[in-house]
């Protein structure tokens, strides 16, 4: 069978499709303008991809974040966020399930990883200057991405639901209650007539207290809502290191 009976078809066409006349300078235009034929950039600079210069500390961000889903969602399989079980469903992991503890284990410390790596990725940009022109965008985007990484870090620590985790979350939620206009505890928060049933702490726990609420709503924010953000701000902030002419160059 020829290749061209396969490239002829609609259905090739329709997924790589180029308005241009088909000759070979055009073949490698739809080449780079695919996503799937073009991950990786056109050309990429000799010393920007020396690995003292990047010490690979974005690579070892997001290989931690794919370890963290993949171990994360087996971890999803035998864990129920309910005050009755979420103890017991951990404990049951660690000593019935095959694998269970060294699963459990793997989740636990790939996140304390992906912590100190992402500061120290932040680290690298900051001191190698990336972060300059034209750069200012994808350092938000870090930021942004910074920031989820700490809160996923915040709500799967709630999850086990032993000591440590009540009261760590208890202490976390009253700094919620602190904050300026929008905690009850916070400075001026008689201006939007804050009380203990509006404030930032009850949006986060879903109640006035830590409880099944709480436990449930960080249950959808660890395994669902910040997971999905990540995941977008990564493939923003990929596709934005690419239009800013690929890794900045060492001095
Ligand atoms: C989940 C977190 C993050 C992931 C997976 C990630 C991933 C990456 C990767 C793979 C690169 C390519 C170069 C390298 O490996 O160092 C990169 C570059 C970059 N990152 Fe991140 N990053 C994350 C967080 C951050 C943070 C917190 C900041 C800063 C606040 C940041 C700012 C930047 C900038 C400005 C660049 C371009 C650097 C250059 O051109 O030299 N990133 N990131």
């Amino acid at each position: 069978m020829k290749l061209t009976q396969i490239t002829e078809t609609p259905v090739w066409k329709s997924i790589f499709r180029h308005k241009f006349e088909d000759t070979p300078r055009n073949r490698s235009l739809a080449v780079t303008s695919n996503v799937f034929l073009h991950l990786h950039p056109i050309k990429v600079d000799r010393d920007a991809i020396k690995f003292r210069f990047t010490f690979c500390l974005g690579g070892l961000s997001l290989f931690m974040f794919i370890v963290e889903t993949i171990t994360g969602v087996l971890l999803m399989l035998y864990y129920r966020p309910v005050p009755e079980y979420a103890y017991l469903d951990i404990k049951l992991l660690e000593h019935t399930v095959l694998f269970g503890m060294f699963l459990r284990n793997m989740h636990r410390w790939a996140a304390h990883a992906m912590v100190i790596l992402v500061m120290l990725h932040m680290l690298r940009v900051f001191l190698t200057g990336s972060y300059k022109p034209p750069r200012e965008f994808n350092w938000v985007v870090g930021v942004m991405l910074l920031v989820i990484t700490l809160l996923l870090s915040f709500t799967g620590y709630l999850l086990p639901w032993d000591q440590i985790a009540f009261w760590a979350i208890t202490v976390g939620s009253k700094m919620a209650a602190a904050t300026p206009f929008l905690g009850v505890d916070g400075p001026f928060h008689e201006f939007f007539h804050i009380t203990d049933m509006n404030d930032m702490k009850y949006l986060l726990l879903g109640d006035s207290d830590v409880g099944g609420n709480a436990l449930l709503r960080f249950y959808v924010l660890h395994c669902v809502i910040l997971p999905l953000a990540s995941v977008l701000l990564i493939f923003v902030h990929f596709w934005r290191i690419r239009k800013d002419g690929g890794i900045s160059r060492p001095l």
